[in-house]
């Protein structure tokens, strides 16, 4: 299954390693749950009870001790299962969705009325709400002391007679759309992995293999159905609420509740994809083959040849503290078949990385699903998560120094010996062109420049919580060494990626002031007491732009 090449006693004992490694985390993304965390069952408030009553089957409380337990710990982080909801609700339909923000209104009301104290100093919010749970700040889709709106019973995939377009439940998971839709020849433009969530990915833009061809995720979504404030459920389509819609893309959970999303979908057949894996010996020439395969892919350039099938490179420096190890990993994809399924396609083949010796490939025909999968397996969940972004031009002395802020990092991870951190390092390609394929967004990315970027990101993950901090800390530092650099440099860019950011950064001000004003407007307009601005907990909020939370 794995193309070996030549290896010497030290990459024979690479090898061993990391293949240990990755079979012990494929092995952790199919068992290990999350700890189980200590639930203390209080006793229910009034408000809580009222909800309870009017939805008795759909509202669970903690001391319905296995349902709520399960519930709360389907988050992909760890830090995000620590956090105790007062209850759950968990919406059977659309309109259950309906009665449920009507009440929360209410009480929002009542409280802003009352003035209460506690509000007023931290207003933590009354709800959270949940798609896939793979948002790693813990927070933005989890709360203490508030209702959890768990919306994975809302994960119906329905795809038209005719394979024009397909609903999406809101609460559905990326594997259950390309499962449904691999066995019709169909795909749609989504996530990479196929445990993450349909809801937050695409209402934060998201980023597909299908990308370069037709552009962000949410640039694909032709109507949402979403319960705003009120409590009624609308669609938000070209036609019908066009500002909304286009605030939709991108604009996080600050509208309201989506509950459905219809995508276009498009014949599509197997797909080619895989990881190639490096020692750490590689990284600079994976970084040159980087750098030279981005810069040839510019699309505006017309005298260089862009294939819109290639998607990625999505380049991982790692560093495995419990191994002390350092490895590269690179996912290529082409989304559709090679002209000879056995060779690699021409824009890969002729790209550096096809030279550059290497430990082994995985790189195939396979299905979606199957491609989704290898991706997930490389991120199970139960660990302690963090990430954090920023973006960049294509720029050699930029990505050198991104490579040198990531390196830096382990020698401080090394002495202070974080048990069970893995640091990485992503580096993924991003075309301003893909931004304005589809419909139009708010995010910003047209604005100025037709040059490469390059999506700068850390994931971290780690063990126990006495390191929460430090390793927040580190990454934070990473990030900012890395975009002093761009600053210096002028290599920089606005733009930070909603769904990797860290709890810290304000991604809406990389939307640039227009695109904030925007957004700010279509709120007032279809949410004129702010109950998705002070009322749910969690995401990034259109006055500041800051995260709102509360810790456990
Ligand atoms: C392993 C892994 C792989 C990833 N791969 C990709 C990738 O390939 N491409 C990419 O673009 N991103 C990727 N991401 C980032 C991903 O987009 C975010 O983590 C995203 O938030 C996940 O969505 P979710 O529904 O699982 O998250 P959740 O944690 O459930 O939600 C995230 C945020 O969205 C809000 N939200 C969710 N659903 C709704 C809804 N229906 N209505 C209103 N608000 C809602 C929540 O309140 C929360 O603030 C990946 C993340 C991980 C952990
Ligand atoms: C970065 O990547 C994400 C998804 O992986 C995408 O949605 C975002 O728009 C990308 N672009 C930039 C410039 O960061
Ligand atoms: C970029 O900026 C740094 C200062 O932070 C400087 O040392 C470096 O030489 C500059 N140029 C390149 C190509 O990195
Ligand atoms: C926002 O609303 C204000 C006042 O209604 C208007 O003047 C402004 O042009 C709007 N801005 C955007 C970007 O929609």
């Amino acid at each position: 299954m794995f193309e070996l090449f030549p290896a010497s006693t030290t990459t024979t004992f690479l090898i061993i390693l990391i293949s240990i490694f990755i079979m012990r985390r494929a092995r952790a993304s199919r068992n290990i749950r999350p700890e189980e965390t200590e639930v203390t069952v209080e006793s229910p408030t009034e408000f809580t009870k009222k909800l309870a009553s009017a939805l008795p089957h759909s509202v669970i409380l903690p001391r319905d001790t296995t349902a709520f337990k399960q519930s709360v710990n389907a988050y992909w982080a760890q830090q995000a299962c620590e956090m105790n909801p007062s209850c759950v609700f968990r919406p059977r339909n659309v309109q259950e969705v309906c009665s449920t923000v009507a009440i929360l209104k209410d009480e929002y009301d009542r409280r802003r009325e009352e003035g209460e104290e506690q509000e007023k100093e931290r207003p933590n919010g009354l709800f959270a709400i949940r798609s896939g749970g793979h948002s790693p700040v813990s927070g933005a889709a989890s709360i203490h002391n508030g209702v959890l709106i768990d919306l994975s019973l809302l994960c119906d995939v329905t795809p038209a007679e005719d394979g024009s377009i397909v609903a999406i439940g809101a609460g559905a998971k990326w594997k259950h759309v390309s499962q449904a839709l691999d066995e019709k020849g169909l795909a749609v433009v989504g996530g990479r992995n196929s445990d993450v969530g349909v809801g937050g990915l695409t209402l934060g833009g998201g980023l597909s293999f299908f990308s370069p061809r037709f552009g962000l995720v949410c640039n694909n979504i032709i109507s949402y159905e979403i319960v705003i404030a009120s409590g009624s459920v609308i669609t938000a389509s070209e036609s019908s609420n066009p500002q909304l819609w286009r605030a939709l893309k991108g604009g996080s959970n600050n509208f309201g509740i989506v509950t459905r999303f219809t995508a276009r979908s498009f014949p599509s057949t197997n797909i080619w994809s895989g990881f190639l894996y490096f020692p750490s010996s590689q990284s600079l020439k994976v970084l040159d083959a980087f750098h030279d395969f981005v810069s040839r892919a510019n699309p505006s350039d017309p005298s260089k040849s862009y294939d819109d099938y290639a998607a990625g490179p999505i380049a991982s420096f790692t560093y495995l503290q419990q191994l002390g190890i350092e490895a590269v990993a690179v996912n290529l994809a082409y989304t559709k078949l090679p002209q000879d399924p056995k060779k690699w396609p021409t824009c890969w083949s002729t790209s550096k990385f096809k030279s550059l010796w290497r430990l082994w490939s995985t790189c195939k025909v396979r299905t979606l699903t199957s491609a989704t999968n290898e991706l997930n397996e490389l991120n199970p969940p139960g660990r302690r998560q963090t990430f954090a972004t920023t973006t960049i031009k294509n720029h050699v002395g930029t990505l050198a120094r991104t490579h040198m802020a990531y390196k830096g990092a382990i020698k401080s991870i090394r002495k202070r010996n974080v048990k069970g951190m893995s640091w990485t390092l992503v580096l993924q390609p991003f075309m301003p062109s893909w931004a304005r394929k589809g419909d139009s967004n708010p995010l910003g990315l047209d604005r100025g420049t037709d040059e490469p970027l390059v999506n700068i990101s850390f994931t971290v993950n780690w063990a126990n919580q006495r390191d929460d901090e430090w390793v927040e800390t580190t990454t934070r530092e990473a990030i900012e060494q890395i975009e002093l650099v761009a600053k210096v440099n002028e290599t920089g860019h606005p733009y930070r990626y909603i769904n990797y950011c860290g709890a810290w950064q304000r991604p809406f001000m990389g939307y640039g002031e227009e695109n904030l004003q925007f957004l700010r407007n279509v709120s007032r307009l279809y949410d004129p007491d702010g109950l998705f601005q002070k009322g749910c907990a969690g995401g990034y909020k259109l006055g500041n732009s800051r995260m709102l939370y509360v810790q456990a």
